[in-house]
């Protein structure tokens, strides 16, 4: 057994952090010695929240877990897993429809960077019909969606929406 760190980067949009994800990120975090959580720029979606806003939401949820850090991706996925030095890269799959997008991204990943793993994490069947899309569409109608997120998303969620209502 080498004495290596083993650093894996759990990448994702997290607009906003679901407990899917903070599932993931404990799940993650048992496994490997350290896990970056990067959160996406994602220049093509329009996120409803901001970088600084996802990467803030995700320190808090994940401030009673010490060896997990936030940090922001811009560019290529496989090229940042590099530059850390991680092993692995993690994903949560939900169901089977999950699948296909994850296999491309996989492949993709393994041409770019043959080094790092891909390693797929199976969500809690209670999050299995969980997503951040649906999350917002449920918040944005003024439905409870605080079973779903962790209470500080669902504050920022209710803020946010409240305040579109206002303008609107
Ligand atoms: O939470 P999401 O939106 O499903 O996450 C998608 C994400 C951020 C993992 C993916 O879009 C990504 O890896 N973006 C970084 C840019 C990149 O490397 N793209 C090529 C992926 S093969």
């Amino acid at each position: 057994m080498g004495t290596q760190t083993r650093r894996a980067v759990y990448p994702g949009s997290f607009d906003p952090p679901t407990m899917g994800h903070l599932d993931i990120i404990q799940r993650a975090a048992q496994l490997f010695d350290e896990l970056i959580v990067a959160v996406a720029v994602n220049a093509q979606k329009r996120p409803l929240f901001s970088l600084e806003e996802r990467v803030e939401m995700l320190r808090e949820c994940c401030a009673h877990l010490p060896n997990v850090r936030i940090a922001a991706l811009e560019g290529l996925l496989a090229r940042f897993a590099q530059q850390v030095g991680a092993c692995a890269i993690v994903r949560g799959l939900r169901a089977v429809s999950d699948f296909e997008y994850e296999f491309q991204m996989a492949t993709m990943n393994r041409q770019l960077a043959p080094e790092v793993d891909t390693c797929f994490l199976m969500t809690h069947q209670q999050y299995a019909f969980l997503s951040s899309s649906i999350v917002k569409e449920v918040a944005r109608l003024g439905g409870a969606v605080d079973n779903l997120v962790p209470p500080n998303v669902a504050r920022k969620l209710a803020e946010r929406f409240a305040l579109q209502r206002q303008e609107a």
